[in-house]
């Protein structure tokens, strides 16, 4: 994957840089770590392409959707996307990513816990790299999901010791959180994480794809 890099900066340096940030609002170390030059990934993810080479576009939520990389992606492919996400500067980049090539994209500063719980809005539902915001919000993720609308969710398994401030999936706690969907696909296993939590960029990583049935 290709990765917008300043030399030696890992994520996990930028947020250990991001320092007093850390300590502030969740937008605030955000904005730090976007701001900071840390190597984050930008191009769409794998398990987004995957999960949507299939689908019929329509309405997709990418909630935390950081720079942009999969809700530019989709996009283009004619989804009518909304992402939100709580740092200001994940925002400006995600605006300035769909600009660049011509997208329409939905773009709030909001957590999502504060955004109103629309109810079957969304076709598709993205949660990429967000952790506990997915599993402690999952039944307003449910219920925002339309009828055969499809949730996409991949993050770091706790194995990957994630560090302070990050957080990480429990075994099978995905499975348990959104155990009212059907599963499509769940993967439990070291793979190359998107978002890095050590140097060599392979850790404990988990995927969920789940649909609403009908
Ligand atoms: C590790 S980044 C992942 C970004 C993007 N999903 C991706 O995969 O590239 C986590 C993102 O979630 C955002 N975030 C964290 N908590 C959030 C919340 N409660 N509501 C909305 N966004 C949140 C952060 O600002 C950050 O951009």
């Amino acid at each position: 994957m290709k990765m917008k890099t300043l030399p030696s900066v890992t994520v996990l340096s930028a947020i250990l840089m991001a320092g007093a940030a850390w300590a502030q609002a969740p937008g605030a170390r955000w904005d730090a770590i976007y701001q900071g030059g840390a190597k984050v990934p930008v191009n769409p993810s794998t398990l987004v392409l995957e999960a949507t080479a299939n689908l019929p576009s329509g309405a997709a939520l990418d909630i935390g959707m950081g720079n942009g990389r999969n809700a530019v992606y989709l996009a283009r492919k004619g989804w009518k996307v909304t992402g939100i996400d709580v740092s200001r500067e994940a925002i400006k980049q995600a605006q300035a990513a769909a600009a660049k090539v011509g997208a329409t994209l939905e773009a709030n500063v909001a957590r999502f816990e504060d955004i109103p719980p629309a109810r079957a809005k969304y076709d598709l539902i993205l949660c990429m790299y967000v952790s506990s915001v997915a599993t402690k919000n999952a039944a307003k993720i449910i219920d925002m999901l339309k009828p055969g609308g499809v949730l996409v969710v991949e993050g770091p398994h706790l194995d990957a010791r994630p560090m302070p401030g990050q957080e990480g999936y429990k075994t099978n706690e995905l499975l348990r959180s959104f155990g009212r969907l059907r599963v499509l696909r769940y993967e439990d296993k070291t793979m190359q994480a998107e978002w890095a939590t050590n140097a060599d960029g392979r850790s404990p990583t988990v995927r969920l794809v789940a649909v609403k049935e009908k």
